[in-house]
């Protein structure tokens, strides 16, 4: 079977799957080790059954609707690739924002500490930590699961240099006394009403439950960093947070009462998606 019999095939098969060719491409590249360019000159090249074999079972997984992502295990963020698997939440595009912004805040500090809180599969924390070089990133995740993931992502993106990682739970925040303070506190918390979970878009429920469940009204974290983690905020540091739609007020006013300047800033959609903010 050609390379373009089993491309043609596959999307035959998963033809009920919006835009199913991209992920079939997807597929096929990473199990041939293709280029796009290799894609297309070699669209007549006949496949080992070993070949298809192993892109067959891949689109079995696709057609039960697992995410091409968690199929092929990485997923590229802010021009990065990241091992991913479902212990961690798929990195989305808006989320390269947030980092864009924290990035841009550092340039001109010296030696930053960083905090990324709920850091999965370690995407933000990595990402700010690869582009400013001597800033000491520390890393919080509770799921023992998504902290595999992250520790072998840190070990093949960045190695152990100024990297910490913490495998503790954010709420219990008394064990987090000995951190230092930070200039900057980023975090792209689980943001969703428990009871809109399940409603959610198919797809979005092969990801971890832990990863999305923000409480009752989704803003649980929002009130834990007020309450309890301010404090490790220097003077004169930063939060940035992602947050869901129409949430970003809430969030703000709840920022406000602990004497923050808060600012909202829109991701590619025009939707209110972050909010950060400094000491007034
Ligand atoms: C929305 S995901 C975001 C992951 C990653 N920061 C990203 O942007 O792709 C939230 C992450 O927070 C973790 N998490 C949920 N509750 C937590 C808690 N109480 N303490 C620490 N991590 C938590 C989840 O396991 C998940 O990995």
């Amino acid at each position: 079977m050609t390379l373009d019999e089993l491309y043609k095939s596959s999307v035959e098969k998963l033809k009920n799957i919006e835009n199913i060719e991209i992920d079939v491409r997807i597929i096929l590249k990473k199990v041939l080790s293709f280029s796009e360019t290799d894609f297309l000159i070699n669209k007549n090249r006949e496949l080992s059954s070993h070949e298809v074999q192993t892109i067959g079972s891949m689109i079995d997984k696709r057609e039960k609707g697992i995410p091409v992502q968690y199929i092929i295990g990485e997923w590229d963020f802010y021009g990065t690739t990241f091992k991913v698997n479902d212990s961690v939440l798929i990195p989305r595009p808006e989320t390269e924002i947030l980092c864009e912004y924290v990035i841009n805040y550092l340039r001109n500090k010296n030696e930053p500490v960083i905090a990324d809180l709920c850091t999965g599969s370690g995407c933000i924390g990595i990402t700010v930590k690869k582009y400013i070089g001597d800033a000491t990133v520390v890393m919080v995740e509770k799921s023992p699961e998504a902290a595999e993931v992250c520790l072998e992502n840190i070990k093949s993106i960045l190695g152990n240099d100024k990297v910490f990682f913490i495998n503790e739970d954010v709420f219990l925040s008394e064990r987090f006394k000995q951190l230092p303070q930070f200039d900057v506190i980023v975090s792209n918390p689980p943001y969703i009403k428990s009871s809109e979970i399940s409603s959610l878009q198919s797809e979005v429920l092969f990801e971890p439950e832990i990863a999305l469940d923000g409480g009752d009204d989704g803003l649980d974290f929002y009130r834990l960093f007020a309450e309890k983690w301010t404090e490790h905020l220097k003077p004169d540091g930063m939060f940035a947070f992602e947050c869901g739609e129409d949430q970003a007020n809430d969030i703000k006013s709840i920022l406000e009462e602990k004497n923050f300047d808060v600012y909202i800033k829109n991701d590619y959609n025009n939707i209110e998606r972050f909010v950060i903010g400094k000491r007034r």
